[in-house]
């Protein structure tokens, strides 16, 4: 599924620097090629927060806390955060009761980061460190394709 994937992210980015734009187009594919997620989008730096960005599924948490959660967790590793249990993750900040289990891939871009790639899923268990692998290498071609200064600037990156 990924190998596919990996083709068509590709496709739909590479003529298109706008992240907002190429973000919206990857949530919206991701989220129809993949199984049993219930929510997957973007949450952007902005000052000392998390403020939420493109994304597919029902409405969420708008601004995330620093230092709470699980998507600050993987700010601060700025590495892949995968979560099989998230009411045993101790901060996980909850924007959906019937979310289960998590995956969180930094935005990275030579070297600085500009938020993360957010995924839940209702199912326990659902994400595997393939998932990580590959959610990463996906990332890899919506960050390289996009002007990630621009968007930085747009939220008020401090962090
Ligand atoms: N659960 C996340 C918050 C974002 S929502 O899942 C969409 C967290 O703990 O950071």
């Amino acid at each position: 599924m990924y190998k596919q994937l990996l083709v068509e992210i590709e496709s739909l980015v590479i003529d298109e620097k706008n992240f907002v734009v190429n973000a919206c187009n990857f949530a919206a594919h991701l989220y129809s090629q993949m199984q049993d997620i219930s929510w997957l989008g973007f949450y952007l730096l902005s000052h000392d927060s998390l403020l939420i960005g493109p994304y597919q599924g029902k409405p969420a948490c708008i601004r995330l806390q620093k230092n709470k959660g699980v998507c600050w967790a993987s700010i601060n590793k700025r590495d892949v955060v995968k979560v099989d249990n998230v009411h045993e993750f101790p901060s996980h900040i909850v924007c959906d009761a019937l979310a289960n289990s998590e995956i969180v891939v930094p935005l990275i871009k030579n070297g600085v980061i500009y938020g993360v790639l957010d995924l839940d899923s209702y199912s326990l268990d659902r994400f595997t460190d393939e998932d990580g692998i590959n959610l990463k290498l996906l990332v890899d071609i919506l960050v390289n394709a996009s002007d990630m200064q621009a968007i930085g600037k747009f939220y008020g990156k401090t962090y």
